[in-house]
């Protein structure tokens, strides 16, 4: 099959063209660095030619909550829209689990924007939850650290490994639209504080981690409101065998 993956140079869209080609498919890369800019809609008609399925994998780094859903909503519709011309039959949408849940979240409300866009347009579609990425406490730890100290929240978390997620996607672009998956989440919970300490040591990284709710994530996501449903479909990648991949 030819699979257009959007977001194809960024964590899960390079993983996930990797796993579709090891798989045998055709993978069209689709980012703004490669030509293709999802907010103005160049170059997006000829990247989707002859493509039967796209999985949306694009971010946005938009911290205030306007910005965040014209980002999102802008780049989903037009991708829809140029999807609908080009005879595209599956679309797949990468959401974050909980998103219902957490309303004050900026990058939150983008992906509720893109979920309402794809689930009332005009392609056969799967929304699929994944909860955070094993990579997610280095993620946080960077949006403040600064003369070797960082913030970090206590979250309590599922993570899962960024080549499953891609696995996972894969499987599903290649498949028929269903609807809302269920959520996609790793085998183990974790306090994200642990998973930051860890990742540091496994990479000697010296950094000062302060726990706190007062940083960039609040106490609306305290609780269990990140972690996956009980008919969650559970990857097989533990955060310690992450941490000890090669990278
Ligand atoms: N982090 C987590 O723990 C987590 C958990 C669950 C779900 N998610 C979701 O997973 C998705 C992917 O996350 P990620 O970490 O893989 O993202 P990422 O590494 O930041 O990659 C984002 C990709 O989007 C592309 N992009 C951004 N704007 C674009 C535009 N206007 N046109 C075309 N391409 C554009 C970027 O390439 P260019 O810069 O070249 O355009 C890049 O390839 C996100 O939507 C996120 O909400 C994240």
């Amino acid at each position: 099959m030819r699979i257009a993956v959007a977001g194809a140079t960024g964590n899960i869209g390079a993983r996930t063209v990797t796993a579709l080609e090891q798989a045998g498919h055709e993978a069209v890369r689709i980012s703004r660095s490669l030509g293709v800019d999802l907010m103005t809609g160049d170059g997006l008609d000829a990247a989707l030619t002859g493509v039967e399925a796209v999985v949306d994998t694009t971010s946005t780094e938009a911290t205030d909550r306007d910005q965040a859903v014209a980002y999102l909503g802008t780049t989903t519709r037009n991708l829809l829209a140029a999807e609908e011309r080009a005879g595209v039959r599956h679309h797949v949408l990468l959401t974050i689990v909980g998103v219902d849940r957490v309303e004050g979240n900026a990058h939150y409300a983008g992906k509720r924007e893109q979920e309402r866009l794809v689930a009332a347009g005009p392609v056969p579609w799967t929304i699929v939850p994944a909860t955070q990425f094993h990579d997610f406490a280095a993620t946080v730890t960077g949006w403040t650290e600064q003369d070797g100290v960082a913030t970090i929240p206590p979250l309590l978390v599922q993570p899962i490994a960024p080549a499953d997620v891609a696995g996972i996607l894969a499987e599903i672009a290649t498949g028929p639209p269903q609807g809302r998956h269920r959520d996609v989440a790793g085998p183990e919970t974790q306090d994200l504080v642990d998973m930051a300490r860890r990742t540091n040591d496994a990479r000697g990284h010296t950094v000062k981690l302060v726990p706190t709710w007062s940083s960039v994530l609040g106490p609306e996501m305290a609780g269990d409101v990140l972690l996956p449903g009980d008919d969650a479909r559970i990857a097989p990648t533990t955060f310690d065998e992450w941490l000890a991949q090669p990278r």
